[in-house]
């Protein structure tokens, strides 16, 4: 008798499970997935026990009748897709049908459903992948799933599950992250004891940014829009003899972007802050990433990340999302043009932009480590009017446990990293570094922001229009705020002088100014350098004697790689001896001993670990490194006496660089003392 045997479709949910459900919260994410497929316009989540004692999800969608129901918990059962052909081009988030049946092998479930047609609705219970019950029920249309002792039958996975309020910041991740992309449907998640986050239908995503995260974070954040029409369809048309004449012609249709991304004053340590949706499902791509930190080279620090939520909307054949059990990774048909449409539509943006750093803010925005999207009262230590939330805190909640921070943005998988996943491969919320102490800390003991998104929402009609028209206000006035506060106006302000010969003080109708006159300076001479750099046009100067540099044997290597860009860079350098460079002619401004350490900086932060010619990238990224080197070490220096002319000119230049907020290297240019703080300090309003 042979071997090989076919698993018991038990099994093989199991094993589907396994891929799919490894935390409560992938199991909140098939079924808010489902609702949305559904169609529904309301969607409630309650979570008890972390969700290893109950998640049920709540929906007032299309609902089945019986025999779908019924149906629903086969393997490879799905409403979703019919042929092959539809897998090309998938419009819902769902499509393997394989999401209930493993969830019920793992756990038990009870589905309530009804279409609202029907004379009665269906009930079934189902646990451990065995059908209990199966009965018809009086139900409004919608579908209710209710499931309960997660992981009761496989004791190896209920091992894996972190303390509860882990589980419950990872649910709480999602849910938000989900109502963001559908700021029109109504997303309530509720704790045993208290409601987490409670967001009726509003217009615009910046008002459910308002509704869930206040208006500090909207105040931090600037919206993005742009739209490109594609080049060519995503698939080959197929040969004429399989055309269907009546069948229109493919229409490439476009790529749209639009989201919210951070002023540079906001830096994060890691990458937990950047979340992306392409056609409303949340992925981890990194090739998006690239595209974002790209946008960002020279804006903020090269180990700083923004905080970016963006939305990407193309047809759905651009776009292929079967290549992952768990949906969250994809793969784009016209991957470079996806790339540098995020990247240009983000960097044009922040161009546009110009945001001014408040004076304020930058006081406290050392990057962190703690992502900024989440609830302010994701844990129920946060929200102080509620005593039963605090006693019914698991015994092993310590401060790391409660960081209201989100681990990971889409559960089970890694933060975004450098290296991509290992298929299976797990983060855990409760691998915080010692970094997260402060901010954890900072946001538990810090009172709830006060504003709407903290009080249960009202069910009543009218409850609802008020509490939406009121984050509508809340958002256009953090709009208003946020056009005026930009640097367009630098030069048009009125300089007072310096302060300790360092920082230039100006005025202007929006308050008063200090600006650092090294970086301001540093970044005029980057972008100037950079677009001589591009016409071939750098001015040289000749040295009266060449200047001798000493170099490492392993340094000599690098320049080798490097020496051809530096020639292109205004350096005249030829090799003097084994270790010994002889610098003939150099950019102009850059002079004696801040000639050598630019040299020096320069090969230091170049690597020659290969012998192939530098690739676009590299040489793109090797350039604007070059620039800002020159830029940093011949700009003025702080402490130097500055004429009244000067700072005028310094002015004027900076106001016509197109990144005025930031120097080349991540540092902020100038800050911005506004009138509202400076009433709001001298107790005026
Ligand atoms: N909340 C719901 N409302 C209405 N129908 C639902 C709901 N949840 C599930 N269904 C139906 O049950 C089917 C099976 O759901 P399941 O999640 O297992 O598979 P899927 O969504 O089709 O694919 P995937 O496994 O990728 O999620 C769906 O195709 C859908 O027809
Ligand atoms: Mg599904």
């Amino acid at each position: 008798m042979g071997k090989i045997r076919v698993l018991p479709d038990q099994v093989a949910n199991q094993i589907a499970a396994g891929e799919v459900v490894d935390r409560p919260a992938s199991v909140v994410k098939e079924l808010l997935e489902n609702s949305l497929d559904a169609g529904s316009t309301r969607i409630r989540v309650e979570i008890e026990g972390g969700g290893r004692k109950l998640i049920r999800v709540a929906d007032d969608g299309a609902g089945m009748n019986r025999d779908d129901a019924l149906l629903a918990f086969e393997r490879h059962a799905t409403s979703k897709l019919h042929t092959a052909d539809d897998l090309l081009s998938i419009a819902t988030l769902g499509f393997r049908g394989e999401a209930l049946p493993s969830i019920a092998s793992v756990a038990r479930v009870t589905l309530e459903t009804s279409t609202g047609e029907e004379a009665s609705g269906t009930r079934i219970e189902i646990a451990g992948g065995r059908m209990h019950r199966v009965e018809d029920a009086a139900l409004p249309r919608g579908t209710t799933i209710a499931v309960s002792d997660l992981f009761f039958n496989t004791p190896a996975r209920r091992k894996f599950l972190r303390a509860e309020s882990t589980e419950l910041a990872h649910v709480t991740a999602l849910v938000t992250h989900y109502a963001l992309a559908h700021p029109e449907k109504h997303f309530e998640l509720a704790a045993a004891s208290h409601t987490i986050v409670s967001a009726p239908p509003v217009a615009r995503t910046a008002e459910r940014i308002y509704q869930i995260f206040g208006k500090e974070t909207l105040g931090q954040l600037l919206p993005v829009a742009a739209e490109t029409p594609l080049e060519r369809a995503g698939l080959p048309e197929p040969p004429p003899w399989k055309r269907d004449p009546d069948e229109p012609k493919r229409q490439p249709g476009s790529l749209r972007l639009s989201g919210f991304y951070s002023k540079p004053e906001l830096q994060k340590l890691n990458r937990n802050s950047i979340y992306i949706f392409v056609n409303k499902r949340l992925i981890r791509d990194r090739l998006l990433l690239h595209a974002i930190t790209e946008a960002y080279r020279n804006v903020i620090p090269p180990t700083s990340f923004p905080v970016v939520l963006l939305f990407l909307e193309m047809p759905p054949e651009e776009v292929d999302v079967n290549v992952h059990p768990a949906k969250t990774e994809v793969r784009f048909r016209q991957q470079s043009l996806v790339h540098d449409f995020v990247r240009d539509s983000l960097r044009t943006a922040l161009v546009k932009a110009r945001p001014a750093a408040g004076f304020l803010a930058a006081l406290d925005s050392q990057p962190s480590a703690s992502p900024s999207l989440m609830p302010p009262a994701a844990s129920p230590l946060v929200n102080n009017s509620d005593p039963a939330g605090q006693a019914s805190l698991p015994a092993d909640s310590t401060l790391f446990h409660l960081t209201p921070a989100l681990p990971s943005p889409i559960p089970g998988t890694l933060p975004f990293t450098d290296k991509p996943l290992e298929h299976g491969q797990q983060w855990h919320a409760g691998d915080f570094s010692l970094q997260d102490w402060g901010d954890a800390a900072r946001a538990l003991f810090q009172p709830p922001a006060s504003g709407p998104s903290h009080e249960p929402c009202s069910p009543s009609l009218n409850g609802t229009a008020t509490y939406a028209s009121d984050a509508a206000a809340a958002a256009a006035l953090v709009e208003t705020e946020q056009a005026s506060a930009n640097l367009n106006r630098l030069g048009s302000l009125k300089p007072l002088g310096q302060l300790r010969e360092s920082f230039i003080l100006a005025t202007g109708d929006d308050g008063l100014w200090i600006i650092d006159q090294h970086v301001a300076h540093e970044r005029v001479l980057f972008e100037k350098i950079l677009e001589d750099r591009q016409v071939e046009r750098i001015q040289r100067q000749r040295l009266l004697m060449p200047l001798l540099v000493e170099l490492k044997p392993e340094q000599m290597v690098v320049f080798a790689r490097i020496a051809q860009e530096l020639q292109n860079s205004g350096f005249e350098v030829e090799p003097f001896g084994p270790q010994t460079l002889a610098v003939k002619a150099a950019p102009v401004g850059l002079e004696g001993a801040e000639l050598e350490r630019t040299l020096a900086e320069v090969i230091d932060q170049s690597t020659a670990d290969s012998d192939e010619p530098l690739r676009n990238e590299e040489l793109t990224k090797l350039r604007s490194r070059i620039a800002a080197s020159i830029a940093c070490h011949s700009a003025i220096k702080i402490n130097t006496p500055l004429d009244p002319k000067r700072i005028e000119w310094l002015l004027l230049e900076l106001a016509k660089t197109s990144h005025p907020t930031s120097c080349p290297h991540g540092r902020p240019i100038a800050l911005l003392y506004s009138w509202k703080e400076i009433q709001r300090a001298f107790h005026r309003i």
